[in-house]
């Protein structure tokens, strides 16, 4: 049998046609967001798509909202023809790459903002950005309608938010998160790690392997703040130019979790996000 060869339409109209019609088959729509420039992370969410529904979406749209003036917009990676073959491989059915128009009609003066949960960790460095996120996201969830959707542990944060936000809007949709996937030392996988010189690279595996430790060492009863604080260290020792933040957090809530051992039953999520010369990376991991 052939590699399929996923459909493509630019149009909420395209969209809402093809959707409908495999819902009339009483076909169940899985959707996974994307920026494209696409990595064996976001593959693997389409896989997971594909498990649990009949008809996978994917869309492909670099959102300008979620990137403040002078961020990476204008040179975020971009392939769509080779996000489209390999997305096809992964099992998607239809890809949906509206333009900026199309998810931002003229005029449109509604906006979506997860109120403090989109203010602690990223929310400090970058305010604009779960604004931007949730916004394109529920305007995402509005177009396609899916009954499952599936977002990437990597960011956990996003992920969280995102959850938050179908709580509190009735959208009726199941959010699935994704396990992040990794390089052979460790690196997350993200579309921002093709900017990297072959040297930051090498040194950028650190932010994980400093996480990973402070995950072992929480989890045999080392006090949060000391092993935090070590965690920035070993991130700072192995070049990286600007740490943003450790955290250890409530996995539900973000909230930073008191010092001390972790109590009895106390789950705990670490999240780090620190600059490799000129690329931000963002990584985490479960206690
Ligand atoms: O994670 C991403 O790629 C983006 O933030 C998302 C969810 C597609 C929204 O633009």
């Amino acid at each position: 049998m052939g590699i399929q060869q996923a459909r493509i339409v630019r149009t909420r109209t395209e969209l809402q046609d093809a959707v409908a019609a495999e819902r009339k088959k009483g076909r169940q729509i899985g959707f996974v967001p994307t920026m494209g420039a696409l990595h064996d992370g976001h593959i693997s969410l389409v896989r997971k798509a594909g498990e649990k529904c009949d008809f996978v979406v994917v869309s492909i749209f670099v959102n300008p909202t979620q990137f403040a003036p002078g961020e990476d917009l204008d040179r975020y990676p971009r392939d769509e023809a080779g996000d489209v073959a390999r997305l096809g491989e992964a099992g998607c059915d239809l890809v949906y790459c509206p333009s900026v128009e199309e998810m931002y009609p003229a005029g449109s003066l509604t906006n979506v903002r997860v109120e403090e949960m989109s203010d602690l960790l990223d929310g400090i460095h970058r305010p604009h950005f779960f604004y931007g996120v949730a916004t394109v996201v529920a305007r995402l969830f509005i177009h396609v309608k899916p009954d499952t959707a599936v977002f990437g542990e990597k960011d956990y944060q996003q992920l969280q938010i995102i959850r938050r936000m179908v709580r509190d809007l009735g959208f009726g949709i199941e959010i699935i998160g994704g396990r992040t996937w990794r390089d052979a030392d460790g690196l997350a996988q993200s579309s921002r790690n093709a900017y990297l010189s072959e040297e930051e690279r090498a040194r950028a595996s650190a932010i994980s392997s400093a996480l990973h430790r402070a995950a072992c060492r929480i989890r045999i009863g080392a006090p949060v703040e000391e092993v935090v604080t070590e965690a920035r260290g070993l991130i700072l020792a192995a070049g990286f130019a600007k740490l943003d933040y450790v955290s250890a957090v409530d996995p539900e809530d973000l909230q930073d979790l008191p010092d001390g051992p972790l109590r009895e039953g106390q789950a705990c999520r670490l999240l780090a996000a620190a600059w490799m010369g000129s690329t931000r990376l963002i990584d985490n991991i479960g206690v």
